[in-house]
């Protein structure tokens, strides 16, 4: 029997436009997946550059318009890889047009516009998520499943970095192409939203939410050029955030983003301390982690490196052969595919916005504290 047709529009095609083109056309070849997915359609502002797009990557048309992709009957699926401040309004007008709605991360620039996109997709009933992909590195997904297989005992202790070390230069300007992340209006506060984010959904996926926050934030450079009006003006973003937490299991927290950080370009780290158990991440070894359990044998017990490669570990059975490695283009597939196939089963697919807003509203009160210097509640 031909399976079912799932239309995919996607909006922004810059970095996470290609990621989320790439996972569309490779997800189907090595996932079975409950239908066939069609690239249908892209939009992005420039007519020329985004038909380019659509021929590169085999999207069947173009617009230029996310209003009128959305009002497109034979689009099924919307997916959102375009800059923060477009998320809250494409989201919602998607899910009144009852399509499904994937929604690259934050969520909204603010806990606010995440609870209106919340609203919508659940009054519309549309299957939905945000693309919090590190959740599907293998290794990560493999320290979940340890984790939820009560291994570890109790947590201790969580301690988060993403560290990059590309806006030291003064002369960067801010705004436009390339460049919104600088602009507070668009894309909602700095490297707390934008990678902080992730630190935080991984956190409370593997070890629950998180109750309280003590933080600090710091803007080294105060002003830069705007690129859209010429104007030296000043930088509303935060260059570099870090914050102390506490989750509603007990547990302790240190966190730590900043793109200060002179020779890292994507270091995201992560290590979980239990009872019994340690475990530590690493994005530039991203196959690997770190494991030590104390209740190995004394004389051979140590930290054990374990390659995330083999066929019985998360995704893996679906890529090559045993100890061959995948890499970071694979957590969008494996993303896709899953949501795929919750959609086919009638399931929800994680993180949904609902999850996406928790995220939100620990970003929020990272925000609120390092302007109040004392520790905040995270909101509801
Ligand atoms: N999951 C991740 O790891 C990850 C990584 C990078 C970025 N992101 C998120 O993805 C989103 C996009 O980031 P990026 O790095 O791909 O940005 P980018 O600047 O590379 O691309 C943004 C795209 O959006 C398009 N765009 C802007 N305004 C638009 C509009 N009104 N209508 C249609 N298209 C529009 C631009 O033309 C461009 O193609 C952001 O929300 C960002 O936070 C997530």
């Amino acid at each position: 029997m031909s399976k079912k047709q799932l239309n995919v529009g996607l909006i922004g095609y810059g970095f996470m436009g290609r990621t989320h083109s790439n996972a569309f056309l490779q997800a189907g070849r090595f996932f079975d997946l409950p239908y066939k997915v069609n690239l249908k359609a892209v939009c992005a502002r420039n007519a020329d550059r985004v038909k380019a797009f659509a021929e590169n990557w085999g999207y069947e048309s173009s617009e230029t318009d996310w209003r009128k992709l959305i009002e497109r009957a034979d689009i099924d699926l919307i997916d959102i890889a375009s800059p923060n401040d477009t998320h809250a309004e494409i989201a919602i007008a998607a899910a009144k047009a009852g399509k499904m709605v994937m929604c690259e991360k934050p969520l909204g620039r603010n806990a606010d516009e995440a609870r209106a996109m919340v609203a919508a997709v659940e009054a519309a009933k549309v299957p939905n998520t945000v693309w919090y992909n590190y959740r599907r590195v293998p290794a990560v997904t493999m320290l979940k499943n340890l984790l939820d297989d009560g291994r570890f005992g109790r947590i201790f202790h969580y301690r988060a970095k993403f560290l990059q070390d590309w806006t030291i230069s003064q002369d960067l300007p801010q705004g436009g192409e390339g460049l919104w992340r600088f602009d507070v209006s668009v894309a909602g506060s700095g490297v707390t939203g934008d990678l902080l984010a992730h630190n935080i959904d991984t956190a409370m996926w593997l070890n629950g939410p998180i109750k309280e926050v003590s933080a600090v934030t710091e803007t080294f450079i105060k002003e830069r050029k705007h690129n859209l009006t010429g104007d030296v003006q000043p930088v509303g973003i935060d260059d570099a955030s870090l914050f102390l937490c506490r989750f509603e299991n007990g547990s302790l927290a240190s966190f730590e983003a900043t793109r200060y950080a002179r020779g890292h370009k994507a270091l995201y780290t992560l290590e979980i301390n239990g009872e019994h158990c340690s475990a530590f991440w690493d994005l530039h070894d991203l196959h690997r982690i770190q494991y030590f359990d104390h209740r190995d044998e004394g004389i051979v017990r140590g930290w054990r490196n374990i390659h995330v490669s083999d066929g019985d570990q998360p995704y893996l059975k679906h890529w090559w052969v045993p100890g061959l490695q995948i890499g970071y283009e694979h957590t969008f597939t494996h993303q896709f595919a899953d949501f795929v196939t919750a959609v086919g089963e009638g399931k929800t697919c994680a993180p949904t916005f609902r999850e996406g807003m928790a995220t939100d509203l620990v970003t929020d009160a990272v925000l609120k504290s390092a302007k109040t210097r004392q520790w905040e509640a995270v909101g509801q």
